[in-house]
């Protein structure tokens, strides 16, 4: 299946990515800016994200029932993207907040 259209990039694609990253260097971590560079492509819309990201962690279940990658440096990866990902959350709820409290341009000259 095609995760992303711009770069053209399968779910199988992203899957061969994370193992190869998680195997080469566990503190790395496979964040979708890593896979798409690990895979020589660029993101340009980056509406493909949400979706890369959960191709991302069903890759890393995979692996980690395969056991072919320590699962110690799974989990830690994980942890770390979960973190990421609810900074961003944050960041964007509090960016959706201050858009929704302005006050429109007539109200201020006023
Ligand atoms: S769909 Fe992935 S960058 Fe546009």
């Amino acid at each position: 299946m095609i995760i992303c259209s711009c770069a053209v990039i399968s779910d199988r694609d992203i899957e061969i990515a994370v193992s190869e990253i998680m195997s080469a260097s566990p503190g790395l971590l496979p964040t979708p800016g890593v896979v798409f560079r690990h895979l020589n492509k660029k993101m340009n819309c980056c509406r493909c994200a949400p979706v890369a990201v959960a191709t991302i962690y069903a890759a890393m279940d995979r692996l980690a029932q395969s056991t072919r990658v320590c699962p110690f440096a799974l989990a830690e990866a994980r942890a770390k993207l979960i973190r990421i990902e609810e900074r961003r959350e944050r960041r964007e709820r509090r960016l959706n907040d201050a858009y929704a409290n302005r006050k429109p341009s007539s109200m201020r000259a006023a």
